[in-house]
């Protein structure tokens, strides 16, 4: 199966993509993206991924740019490369131009998108459970805009990986807990699964509200509030939700167990039920 690459219109294979070097978004870090994954040959929540990429773009004051032309763009390149199980980044700068801070005053936005067949989560992190550090979030004070500015989610997993670990949790000088590097954080306590508000401070994850209505048709308890790290080391359940990460249950946090280290029900029912949302499309 080809990888391929969509550019401004185009698609060739990956390597043969390239973008000038004053592109703003390798100058500036000026650029949003979404990341969409397919299930069985189909891409999930497409809707949802292009209203936040249009709402990342809105929020920048990106020139304007087609959605219809984009998803046109994405459909295409998805069925040329005819992936069943694919990972789809698309990426927008607010273009090229000579470099200089303010926004220039007539710039096109650059689009670009990549597709390659995605992997599955190993058996063994779904049975065993993976284990996180936490870190201060170190971020800036609009982490709900996908913007490739991802330095510090960078720095943060490799600090979590040298430390053994799977994933870090950013968590507040005055120990709130923010999210995962690429997910957002939930807990379980007493029954009631527990969440980061939707505030500038996390990404507004597609998964992550996908997550809060299977609680709903499940009846599960949702709160949608600030959690504290105390909470999180005394949960009974703690879970990572992403398009890659889907639901990822953590069993150690810091040097922390939760509850008796085992994969929780919660976690176990929440993943079945959105593997089998994703590949009913
Ligand atoms: N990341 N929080 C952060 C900081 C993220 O980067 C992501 C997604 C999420 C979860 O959002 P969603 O459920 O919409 O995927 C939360 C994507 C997968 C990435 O960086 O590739």
């Amino acid at each position: 199966m080809p990888e391929l690459a969509y550019l401004n219109g185009k698609i060739l294979p990956i390597e043969e993509a390239t973008v000038p070097i004053e592109d703003r978004g390798y100058q500036f870090g000026d650029a949003v993206y979404e990341f969409i994954a397919s299930y069985s040959g189909r891409m999930f929540r497409v809707n949802e991924h292009l209203a936040r990429l249009q709402r990342s773009m809105d929020a920048l004051e990106f020139p304007k740019v087609s959605l219809k032309e984009i998803e046109a763009g994405l459909s295409e390149l998805f069925n040329q490369a005819g992936f069943d199980r694919a990972g789809i980044y698309i990426q927008i700068s607010r273009g090229v131009a000579p470099r200089n801070h303010p926004f220039p005053a007539d710039s096109k936005a650059q689009v670009v998108m990549t597709i390659r067949g995605l992997n599955e989560i190993p058996d063994e992190i779904l049975e065993k459970g993976a284990t996180v550090i936490t870190l201060k979030d170190f971020r800036w004070g609009r982490c709900d805009i996908k913007t490739v500015q991802l330095l510090p989610n960078a720095m943060a997993k490799q600090k979590a990986l040298d430390a053994g670990a799977y994933d870090c949790i950013f968590v507040t000088d005055r120990g709130i807990v923010r999210e995962g590097t690429s997910s957002n954080a939930f807990i379980i306590s007493g029954g009631v699964a527990v969440t980061h508000p939707l505030t500038p401070n996390i990404l507004p994850g597609v998964t992550r509200s996908i997550i809060i209505d299977i609680c709903a048709r499940k009846d599960i308890a949702v709160e949608e509030r600030f959690y504290s790290i105390d909470e999180l080391y005394a949960a009974d359940e703690v879970f990572l939700t992403g398009t890659t990460t889907e639901v990822m249950p953590i069993v150690r946090v810091d040097s922390y167990q939760i509850a008796d280290g085992r994969v929780g029900q919660y976690a176990k029912l929440l993943y079945r039920a959105l593997r089998q949302e994703a590949e009913s499309g």
